[in-house]
């Protein structure tokens, strides 16, 4: 498999025709830099910051000599922050993925009274994504266009063409994203169902043609009756992916020692995506318990097990009606997940399943168990991983909280941006709640240019904290007229850094070229990123997304 984390390789529909990723002008970055963190450091730690980045920003210094190498790079290359960014935002983190990376969708609530109907809502679900992968396979998925702020420009493709054939290969230091290559005569095609810790081969694609619905059905039903034959069952392996990422790498390398374990990693990476069918959690289902199921399966004594974290995409199929989805998020962001469940939920209300019960007689092999050869060291390495994923799930406080007094047609007609406004609201909520402003990350799409991923919109302004002080301090002056004028000068300069960003002139990523061109040039670290005020700034103590509309009833 071809190593993604250098170069993607080239599809229809991934922008070559779109503009390159401006590279921002060295000391706009530096200005914006210093107004950005001024208000989040003392007197002393910022009169230090100054200095050091007048330091580096003087004519023909280290930030001059970055700056052009980082020039030369954006001809050589689509996207000049691409590799850096995608080390740094998740290859390089060693951090296991559930709760603290991967991202989930909760769909709407499923009320199956009998065992067969959830497998005949995941044989529907699975079907859907056949249906869309062959839609991928076609390159025949419509263009997205820019919405909210600067609609209608055209968006980089290529983050779909991930969704199904990436995998996160873990490392001892660095992880690798993998993709399989297409070849002239496609793989047989298999997805890997996970079922009671258990994990089965599910070939979709048998003698050159997609299995239907009734064909995926019967094959569940199979391996549901696989699963529970005790005397086969194996540790749960899955366990292993949800410890950190050098922990996993080290249990990895142990487990390919054996041939029988080698085939069966094989199949689980060269898979189209998984299908969790969970046990019933426990709890009364509510919006808080699904969303924790989906993020970290309840941990090892509930379906935590029945996971394999590195594949970009786990449809996860509760028995208690708790669906929903878990992304491995290297290769994509969470808009092109958005995407792609609103095209699975509207297959599923738009035709929906007739099936009754499973074909009684098939002609189709039974899908195969994946078999493991166990050596002491990973049934220790199994434990640990479940003793780490409990602390995962204890130490998580989640509240999922839905807002139904107004929504965004109300603050338009304000004549404010939603998101901006959102934003602002948030700082005041922390402010109210601590009393100080952090440092705050709000992800932005860059795909409008090449290979675009996402910039920094740093949220917490000067004027958002002019705002929040005046809401707070219950400062006699601070009249409503003032609280307002605070309030859109804070929407305003919220709205011009969202719009810094989308447009490639952000800092962020601008930053971490120039600290990475360093590194890759064997410089020293340049003091502009010892410097605490660096640190400070990049401790992103709240770290925030939107998307502008999710499909009814799901939530992210
Ligand atoms: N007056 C009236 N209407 C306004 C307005 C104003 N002053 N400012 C904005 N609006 C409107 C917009 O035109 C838009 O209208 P629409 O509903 O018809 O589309 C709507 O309000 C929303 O705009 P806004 O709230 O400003 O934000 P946005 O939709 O442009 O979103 C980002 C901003 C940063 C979230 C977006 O650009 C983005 O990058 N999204 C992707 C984020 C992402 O990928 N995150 C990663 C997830 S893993």
């Amino acid at each position: 498999m071809p190593i993604l984390d250098q170069e993607p390789s080239k599809t229809e529909g991934d922008g070559d025709d779109l503009p390159k990723l401006p590279l921002p002008n060295l000391q706009d970055t530096l200005d914006i830099y210093l107004r950005c963190v001024k208000h989040l450091l003392t007197k002393e730690q910022f009169s230090r910051t100054q200095n050091i980045v007048k330091q580096f920003g003087v004519p023909g210094g280290e930030g001059e000599l970055l700056q052009r190498k980082l020039v030369e790079r954006r001809e050589k290359t689509a996207n000049w922050v691409y590799d850096f960014w995608l080390n740094d935002m998740y290859l390089n983190n060693r951090l296991a993925l559930p709760v603290n990376s991967s991202p989930a969708m909760v769909f709407p609530q499923q009320n199956f009274r009998l065992p067969i109907d959830y497998l005949r809502f995941a044989a529907h679900l699975l079907s859907g994504v056949l249906e869309y992968k062959t839609l991928l396979d076609a390159h025949a998925l419509p263009i997205d266009y820019a919405q909210g702020q600067l609609a209608g420009t055209p968006l980089c493709m290529e983050q779909y063409y991930r969704l199904f054939t990436s995998y996160r290969l873990p490392g001892p230091e660095r992880d690798t994203l993998v993709a399989q290559e297409s070849t002239v005569m496609p793989e047989p095609e298999h997805v890997i169902v996970a079922c009671k810790n258990q994990f089965f081969v599910l070939d979709v694609v048998m003698n050159f043609r997609r299995l239907n619905e009734r064909d995926l059905l019967t094959q569940l039903d199979k391996i549901l009756k696989m699963a529970e034959n005790e005397e086969e069952r194996q540790p749960p392996i899955g366990l292993l992916t949800s410890n950190g990422r050098t922990e996993w790498a080290e249990a990895r390398s142990f487990l390919m020692r054996e041939s029988t374990n080698r085939d069966s990693l094989d199949m689980i990476e060269r898979c189209l995506c998984l299908v969790c069918l969970d046990e019933a959690s426990g709890p009364q289902l509510s919006d808080t318990t699904c969303a924790a199921m989906m993020l970290h399966g309840g941990g090892a004594a509930k379906n935590g097990g029945n996971r394999w974290y590195d594949k970009p995409m786990q449809f996860v199929v509760g028995a208690d009606g708790c669906c929903g989805v878990v992304c491995e998020h290297s290769p994509f962001e969470g808009i092109v997940l958005v995407q792609c469940t609103e095209y699975l939920l509207k297959y599923m209300t738009g035709s929906p399943s007739k099936l009754v019960r499973a074909a009684s007689l098939s002609e189709l092999p039974a899908p195969r168990r994946l078999r493991w050869k166990f050596l002491p060291e990973i049934q220790k390495l199994i434990s640990s991983s479940a003793e780490k994923l409990e602390r995962l799930v204890k130490n998580l406080d989640m509240n999922v909280h839905k807002f139904y007094d107004y929504g965004k047609e109300f603050i338009k007609k304000q004549k404010m941006s939603p998101d901006a406004y959102v934003q602002v609201a948030l700082q005041l909520a922390f402010y109210r709640c601590h009393g100080r402003p952090v440092s705050t990350y709000e992800s932005a799409s860059i795909r409008r240019f090449q290979q675009g991923r996402v910039d920094n919109i740093r949220s917490a302004t000067p004027e958002a904290l002019a705002f929040v002080k005046a809401m707070t301090e219950g400062k006699l002056s601070s009249g409503d007229t003032e609280k307002m004028e605070l309030l859109q000068e804070a929407i305003n300069a919220q709205t011009k850094y969202t719009i810094l960003t989308i447009t490639g002139k952000a800092i962020d990523n601008h930053l971490l070229g120039l600290r990475e061109i360093a590194q890759e040039m064997k410089m020293e670290k340049p003091e502009i990123f010892k410097d605490e005020a660096y640190l400070i700034s990049n401790q992103f103590i709240l770290s925030t997304s939107q998307f502008p509309r999710e499909p009814p009833d799901m939530f992210s």
